[in-house]
């Protein structure tokens, strides 16, 4: 009752699917977004915004899209985020994202809240496969000192702490489902009494500290000698004290639209950071890297990111749709499909790699009014 993969054109065609196929608690909670949605909306639409200024007459007969994310190789300039309860689209959930970054050189962001357990998804992966851990700071610190501290014995090569979500956003699609499957990991953090009663979100984040501060800063530093990477960023001034605290980077995100609303897209906020950063005589931050995510659906969108100073961007739902469609196999392919985009259109812009991809080549008059 699906159309077959080949019919995947491109990283939209999997959400079409998805919503078909996928039992509606699950589209309701992979989909929604903060109240009215118009940050979610915006995360997209910003991209829609930036022109490019392409050059001609460079020989394109070989380009090269590939870099390196806090040290690790990756085949392409984004990685995939993290995203919670995987088994809701799939019954192998986060798996089908290990499997499928392996098979194409990118890095999974390994969430929290999965529903695959922390070990079975590092486990899963290829020898010398690098992989992110995304962390929600538990208000018994002792649990996540533990959790950090294990995944740094298990090879874990960054940590991306949450910053946007003190407490979880109104998600009301997600909220008019009474939710059932709390998935595995959320009992290992000790999230205590599960309220079943406004959908899989509220049901699954009452163990979130909306106490974390700057001062907490120093103490994840002295648990753990994997970067540090504060993802939920939404100013230049945050970016600054990020980058004066002795973090290695910052994920300028409003977590898929999901916290507030109204929140500006995270390539909006990059232009900002960028500009402010190269006033202050700041850029390029020395051992300090700049990622954005939401809305991302086409490399041309990742190479718009990159142009204005991004290092590489996360991309979320359309691989939650890609497996919730077809498991693995749709993971691989929405990945192909981007590879097969950064090849035309590095060609297009007349950029032989990620090195000449610069702000020259992007228009961002209509993006910002200065
Ligand atoms: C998320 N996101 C997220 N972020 C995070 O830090 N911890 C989490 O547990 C989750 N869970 C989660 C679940 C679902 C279903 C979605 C869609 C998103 C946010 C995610 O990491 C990222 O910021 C956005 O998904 C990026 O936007 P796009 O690519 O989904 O538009």
């Amino acid at each position: 009752n699906r159309p077959p993969l080949s019919e995947c054109l491109n990283l939209h065609d999997f959400e079409a699917v998805a919503q078909a196929v996928m039992p509606d608690k699950a589209w309701a909670y992979y989909s929604s977004a903060a109240d009215d949605e118009i940050t979610n909306r915006e995360n997209h639409t910003a991209y829609h915004r930036i022109w490019f200024r392409p050059r001609i007459l460079v020989d394109v007969t070989k380009v090269d899209w590939s870099t390196t994310i806090l040290g690790q190789k990756s085949k392409m300039p984004l990685y995939i985020t993290a995203t919670a309860l995987g088994k809701l689209g799939h019954p192998d959930g986060e798996l089908n994202l290990t499997r499928g970054a392996a098979k194409h050189g990118v890095i999974q962001m390994i969430p929290t809240l999965a529903s695959c357990s922390f070990d079975e998804i590092v486990d899963a992966a290829q020898p010398g496969q690098p992989q992110f851990l995304q962390l929600y700071v538990n208000k018994d610190r002792e649990i996540t000192k533990r959790y950090v501290q294990h995944a740094e014995k298990r090879g874990i090569k960054g940590l991306f702490i949450t910053v946007d979500a003190p407490q979880l956003g109104r998600r009301e699609k997600d909220m008019r489902m009474k939710f059932e499957d709390e998935g595995s990991e959320v009992q290992r953090q000790g999230s205590g009494v599960v309220d079943r009663s406004q959908g899989a979100a509220r049901a699954i984040s009452s163990f979130i500290d909306p106490g974390i501060c700057w001062d907490d800063i120093p103490w994840f530093k002295s648990i753990t000698k994997m970067p540090i990477i504060l993802k939920g960023v939404q100013t230049w001034e945050d970016t600054v004290k990020a980058i004066d605290m002795g973090c290695q980077g910052v994920v300028l995100s409003n977590h898929g639209g999901r916290q507030l609303d109204f929140a500006r897209s995270g390539i909006e906020v990059l232009v900002e950071v960028v500009d402010k950063l190269k006033e202050l005589g700041r850029w390029p931050v020395p051992n300090f890297e700049i990622y954005v995510d939401g809305g991302v659906r086409r490399a041309t969108d990742v190479l718009k990111a990159i142009a204005l100073g991004a290092t590489a961007v996360g991309v979320g739902r359309p691989f939650l749709y890609a497996f919730s469609a077809y498991g693995q196999d749709g993971v691989e392919h929405a990945l192909e499909i981007l590879h097969n985009e950064f090849e035309m259109n590095m060609r297009l812009l007349g950029a032989r790699n990620l090195k000449e991809i610069v702000p020259e080549m992007v228009d961002t008059s209509s993006l910002r009014s200065h």
